[in-house]
C-alpha cells in the first residue's frame, strides 16, 4: 500500500495516524471519566499523568495530521450521494479537527491554571500556558469537558456515517479507510 493519499484511496501515513488518534482519543475518553470518579489514591494520580500524556501525544499527533493532509490531496466522495451530504461531511471533519485540537489544548491550560507540574510520559516537562488561578481552571475545566460533550455528539454521527456508507450505500469509503488485506495495492 502506498504512503501517501491518492485519489481513490487514504495512503498508509493517513490511515495510521486516523485509527491511533481515534484509538487513543477512545481511551482518554474512558480514562477521563474513570480518573475523576475514583477515590484520591496513587492510582487515580497515575491515571491523571497517562491521561495527561497520551492527551499530548494527540496533540502532536493530530499536528502531523493536519501536515500530512496538507501535502496529500484527500480522494473524493463518491458523486452519487445526495446533495447535502458532502457539504456536512467536510463541515464534520473541519469541527473533529478543530475539537481534536482544542481537548489536549484546554487540557495544557486546565493543568497550567492548576500549578501542578508535569512531566509528560515522566520525562518533557511542560511548560506552563496560563496564569496559575483557581478561577481559570474552573473556566478551563469547564472548556475541556464542553469541547467533550460537542466531541462525542459529532463522533457518534462520523461512526454512524461510515456505518451507513459501508452498510447501506455499499460504497468504499469506509473501506478506503482501512488496509486491503489479501490484495495487491492498484492505486
Ligand atoms: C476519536 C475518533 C475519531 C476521530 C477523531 C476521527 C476523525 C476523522 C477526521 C477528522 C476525518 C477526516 C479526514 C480528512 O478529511 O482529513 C476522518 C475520516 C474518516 N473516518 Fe474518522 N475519526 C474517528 C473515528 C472513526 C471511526 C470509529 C470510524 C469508523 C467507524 C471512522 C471512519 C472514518 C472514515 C471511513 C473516514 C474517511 C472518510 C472519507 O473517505 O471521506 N472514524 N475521521
Ligand atoms: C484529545 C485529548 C483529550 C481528551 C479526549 C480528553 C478527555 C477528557 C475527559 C472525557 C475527561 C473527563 C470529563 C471532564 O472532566 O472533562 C477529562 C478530564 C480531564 N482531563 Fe482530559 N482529555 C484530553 C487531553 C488532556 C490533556 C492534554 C490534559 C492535560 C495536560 C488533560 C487534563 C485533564 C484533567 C486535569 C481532567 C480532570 C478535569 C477536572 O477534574 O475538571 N486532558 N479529559
Amino acid at each position: 500500500m502506498g504512503l501517501r493519499d491518492t485519489p481513490r484511496r487514504w495512503g498508509a501515513v493517513t490511515q495510521w495516524l486516523h485509527w491511533s488518534v481515534a484509538a487513543l482519543i477512545l481511551a482518554l475518553i474512558a480514562i477521563g471519566w474513570w480518573m475523576r470518579l475514583m477515590p484520591l489514591s496513587l492510582d487515580k494520580i497515575t491515571l491523571y499523568y497517562w491521561h495527561k500524556s497520551i492527551g499530548m501525544l494527540v496533540l502532536a499527533l493530530v499536528l502531523i495530521r493536519l501536515g500530512w493532509r496538507a501535502g496529500n490531496r484527500p480522494p473524493p466522495l463518491p458523486r452519487d450521494l445526495p446533495r447535502w451530504e458532502a457539504p456536512l461531511a467536510k463541515l464534520t471533519h473541519i469541527a473533529l479537527y478543530l475539537l481534536i485540537l482544542l481537548m489536549p489544548l484546554s487540557g495544557w491550560l486546565l493543568n497550567s491554571a492548576s500549578g501542578i507540574p508535569f512531566r509528560i510520559f515522566w520525562t518533557i516537562p511542560l511548560p506552563p500556558i496560563a496564569p496559575v488561578s483557581a478561577g481559570l481552571e474552573h473556566i478551563f475545566s469547564l472548556l475541556h469537558l464542553a469541547s467533550f460533550s460537542a466531541l462525542a455528539l459529532l463522533l457518534l454521527g462520523h461512526m454512524a456515517a461510515a456505518l451507513r456508507h459501508h452498510f447501506l450505500l455499499h460504497n468504499d469509503v469506509l473501506l478506503r479507510m482501512l488496509p486491503r488485506f489479501g490484495h495487491r495495492s492498484r492505486s
